[in-house]
């Protein structure tokens, strides 16, 4: 259920601000960071707790679990695979660099929320670890992490100036692992839980089983067209 309305408020965030990121990208990515570390804040301090209910959960948690990143960069994605454009997704592919810039920042958001607790396990700690799964989540969270650095400095138009084009486009394939392995560390921390979560399970496979079948035809396509 979060990862829908997760969807909805991010494609209604895009759809509203989009001439704004891209007029104002620098501005963007400020009030980007800002809002961050406001919801980092919140979090560390506990005043989430008083705030109401319906906020907290609705919208706080979003950015809390890495939920409104990991829509972006399925947006992100989901753009590189469709094969006519219309007018609103030409608009959507110009920003494309700026709104993943934009979800990275989000998701340090995430990391820094849960890192503060499960990095510390990782590297003094591991007994503190429920289960297996989890260790292999943070695991895999640390790669995430990397990768997500390599691509988000990379996107900033003025480090891309700086580099060739077969280079660039060569640093951008990392996306794809980077995508992947979203799915494998929410499946790791999911199955653990799979009663509880099966609805999660199923909706993000699908989206995943979708984008494969889309990044696949599209490819095919481009082979062809050869
Ligand atoms: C770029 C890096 C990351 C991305 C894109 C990402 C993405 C996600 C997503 C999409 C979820 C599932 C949210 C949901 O549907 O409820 C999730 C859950 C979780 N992630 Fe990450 N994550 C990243 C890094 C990290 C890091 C660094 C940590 C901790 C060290 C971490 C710890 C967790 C935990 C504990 C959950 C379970 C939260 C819950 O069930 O409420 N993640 N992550």
């Amino acid at each position: 259920m979060a990862l829908i309305i997760g969807m909805i408020l991010t494609l209604a965030i895009i759809f509203a601000t989009k001439d704004f990121i891209k007029k104002y990208p620098k501005i963007s990515y400020f009030i980007s960071f800002v809002f961050s570390i406001v919801v980092i804040y919140l979090y560390y301090t506990e005043i989430n707790k008083e705030l109401p209910e319906v906020f907290s959960k609705y919208v706080l948690n979003t950015f809390k679990r890495g939920i409104f990143a990991t829509t972006i960069f399925m947006v992100v994605m989901f753009l590189g695979c469709v094969k006519n454009h219309t007018s609103l997704t030409r608009k959507f592919m110009e920003i494309r660099g700026e709104i993943s810039i934009i979800g990275c920042i989000f998701a340090l958001t995430h990391n820094i929320i849960y890192g503060r607790r499960y990095f510390v396990w990782l590297l003094f700690d591991w007994s503190q670890f429920k289960n297996i799964n989890q260790l292999v989540a943070v695991i895999l969270s640390v790669i995430l992490v990397i990768l997500m650095l390599i691509l988000m400095v990379t996107s900033f138009r003025c480090v891309r100036a700086k580099m060739s084009a077969k280079i660039w486009k060569n640093i951008q394939k990392l996306a794809y692992p980077f995508f992947y392995i979203i799915y494998l560390h929410v499946m790791t921390l999911y199955v653990s839980k799979f009663d509880e979560k099966i609805f999660e399970i199923i909706v993000y496979t699908i989206i995943y089983l979708i984008y494969t079948i889309m990044r696949l035809n599209k490819t095919k396509i481009k082979k062809i067209s050869r």
